[in-house]
This record gives structure tokens, C-alpha cells and sequence, in this order.
């Protein structure tokens, strides 16, 4: 995350700290729950998007050579950084959101990851309910987060960009809830994309490793 961007030189000869990260499967993978035309733009628009202001943002400042999550803790909360903040915290949400989906997830978790949820919310079920429900009441844009709180898993939701990273809490999977994560295949149907994510797509085994 912290190398110097030589690859990506078709603009000025800006310092580049920041690099978009490769999605970790192919832009069509998760379909018919999210197509690859919302991956498309997700991805290569939007994502893409917040490295390229990250990097015109913090070119020649303090934050030039620092690594994503020391500039996400080090501009959190602070009214004058918020720009940086929000482009950072961006890149970093959406890495994570990637790597919180694959092909053919869902599914029961594995039985480290059960017994946890089972303690934590009574069932699997209810966990996802949990999430689901984060998920709808959540106003306007923003995410929902599975997290490691303590020892004891909890859902979480956060505004914007937002990360649950800055209040102490380890995420584990996060579920974006920005309209641009899902207008192109559901339109308004907020309930659909996120079910259908946490039927379908989730990455269990993802969350489980966060938590060890
Ligand atoms: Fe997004």
C-alpha cells in the first residue's frame, strides 16, 4: 500500500504513494448478484476515483509517504483533513469490501466463525439479521460491519466514509451500502442487494481470519 506508483504515470509527475489494489477476482465473478457493469464502476470508477484524489490530496504534505491506515487514524475526526480523510478511508472500506464478498460465498460459516456468532447473537440467522437490518436503517450513504469489539462480535454501521477502524474496533466484514454499490442492478432495493450479498456472496472464511 505504501510503494512509490511508477506504473500508473499517465498524469503529471505527481508523487503517487497510494495504488488502486487488484480486485481479487474477475469483474463478472460475483454475478447475477452484482454484475460486472456495477463492478465496472464500482470498481474502476469509483474506487479507482478516491486513490486518484488520495494522491493529488496528499502530494507534497505530511501524509505523502505514510501508509493508508496511519493517514486514516492521523486525519479522523479533524474538521480541516476531512477531504483526506474521506478519500483514504474510501480506498481502505472498499479493499475491504472486496475481499468481504467471493464467488460462490454465503453459505454456513466455518464453525470457528459460528461458534462466535452463536455467542455473540444466538444464531447465524440472527446475525445476518442483525446486518441486514444495520444495513436498511442506515440513512443515506455508508457501511455495515461485522467487528470484533472486546472479544465479543457486534454489528455496526458508519456514515459516509467512515471506518470502524478509528474507534478501536477490529472489522470483519463490511457491506457497502452506498447507492453507487448497487442503483445499476436494484435500483432502490437496498433489502435485495444486502440479502442477496448475505446469501450469496458473503466471505465468511474472510471474516473468520480477520478474527484470529
Ligand atoms: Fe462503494
Amino acid at each position: 500500500m505504501n510503494k512509490k506508483d511508477t506504473s500508473n504515470s499517465h498524469t503529471a509527475p505527481v508523487t503517487s504513494p497510494q495504488n488502486l489494489p487488484p480486485l481479487p477476482y474477475a469483474e463478472n465473478a460475483l454475478e447475477p448478484v452484482i454484475t460486472a457493469s456495477t463492478i465496472g464502476f464500482h470498481y474502476g470508477k469509483h474506487h479507482k476515483g478516491y486513490v486518484d484524489n488520495l494522491n493529488k490530496l496528499v502530494a507534497g504534505t505530511e501524509y505523502a509517504d505514510l501508509t493508508l491506515e496511519k493517514i486514516i487514524t492521523g486525519t479522523a475526526g479533524r474538521a480541516e483533513k476531512t477531504a483526506i480523510f474521506n478519500n483514504a478511508a474510501q480506498i481502505w472500506n472498499h479493499t475491504f469490501y472486496w475481499k468481504s464478498m467471493r464467488f460462490k460465498g454465503g453459505g454456513e460459516p466455518p464453525a470457528a466463525l459460528k461458534q462466535k456468532m452463536e455467542a455473540s447473537f444466538g444464531s447465524v440467522d440472527a446475525c445476518k439479521k442483525e446486518l441486514a437490518g444495520a444495513a436498511l436503517s442506515q440513512f443515506g450513504s455508508g457501511w455495515v460491519w461485522l467487528v470484533l469489539d472486546g472479544g465479543k462480535l457486534k454489528v455496526v454501521k458508519t456514515a459516509n466514509a467512515e471506518v470502524p477502524l478509528t474507534t478501536g474496533m477490529k472489522p470483519l466484514l463490511t457491506v457497502d451500502v452506498w447507492e453507487h454499490a448497487y442503483y445499476l442492478d436494484y435500483q432502490n432495493r437496498r433489502a435485495d442487494y444486502v440479502n442477496s450479498v448475505l446469501d450469496k456472496l458473503i466471505n465468511w472464511e474472510f471474516a473468520l481470519m480477520n478474527a484470529s
